[in-house]
């Protein structure tokens, strides 16, 4: 199937496949899964599998550690959806898939966003196995998703990137994080375009520049997310130090091992955000 647009039609041509899927069927929550973070979708029950080759406009996936599969289903009975694998700017591809995927999110009727990756650390105290929620972030990508005609049914020409992260779902990630003590960190998360990792004078600057973790992807279906006014929370799984902060060398290799140090516990964090979500609402 042939990547579309990333406009109203192509979103809605996906939610009607996932309809055919599983119908009359409105998810809560939606999940996207970071590299080596795609175990946490074997916690969803009665899981419909839609791979995205099925799904029109959507990017198959072609980076190991991430699966390319949509999943609808039920954690502790709260209706969700969860992307296993996602399109990267690196990838050479335009915004157009990442669109489509948020925008079905939208479409679908989720109310908000979970988004989770791998990202490298800034702080020697914020080691591999870490936990970091975005409280903020730089897009040092070069490139914008929404540049190009704006699409009016999703949201305004200008958006607004004030509390990007949603403050009240941070408080709420962190009173879970506390209950289930898990150390969570905040901080802001600094966007490359990849693939390259990043020069020792690079994480130096970035430092310097206020960023406290560095990876290649979620700001893009952040700024989309804001766009069309879907609420967004991410965590990244620190899977390493900056390059030159230590000897170690990074591979996508060295990252997988990295995620394996912080799957448990933000599979449990995860979990223990929808328990919390579940309570809320009943
Ligand atoms: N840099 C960029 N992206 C990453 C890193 C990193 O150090 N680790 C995991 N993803």
């Amino acid at each position: 199937m042939s990547t579309t647009n990333g406009s109203y039609s192509s979103a809605m041509a996906a939610c009607d496949v996932v309809k055919l899927h599983k119908p009359n069927f409105t998810p809560k929550l939606a999940f996207i899964l970071g590299s080596g973070l795609g175990p946490f979708a074997d916690e969803i029950e009665d899981a419909t599998v839609i791979p995205y080759y099925k799904l029109p406009g959507f990017h198959s996936c072609s980076v190991s550690g991430h699966a390319g599969n949509m999943l609808l289903g039920y954690l502790k009975d709260v209706p969700v959806v969860c992307f296993q694998g996602r399109a990267h700017i690196y990838e050479g591809i335009s915004a157009d898939p990442i669109k489509t995927l948020i925008r079905t999110i939208k479409l679908l009727g989720a109310e908000m966003v979970i988004i989770t990756n791998a990202a490298g650390s800034l702080h020697e105290d914020m080691p591999a196995g870490s936990l970091m929620m975005l409280n903020d972030h730089i897009n040092y990508q070069f490139t914008n998703p929404l540049i190009g005609p704006n699409d009016e049914e999703f949201g305004p020409r200008f958006v607004s990137m004030d509390d990007a992260y949603n403050a009240e779902i941070r408080a709420q990630f962190q009173k879970v994080a506390k209950e289930q003590d898990i150390k969570l960190n905040e901080g802001v998360y600094l966007a490359i375009s990849g693939p390259c990792f990043e020069t020792h004078a690079e994480i130096r600057a970035f430092k310097i520049l206020g960023a406290d973790a560095v990876g290649m992807s979620t700001v893009p279906e952040t700024i989309i997310a804001r766009h069309c006014d879907l609420k967004v929370a991410a965590i990244s799984a620190i899977t390493n130090l900056g390059a030159g902060i230590t000897n170690e060398k990074l591979s996508h290799e060295h990252t997988l091992k990295g995620a394996k140090l912080a799957v448990g516990s933000m599979i449990k964090l995860l979990l223990g955000f929808v328990e919390n979500y579940k309570q809320a609402r009943t």
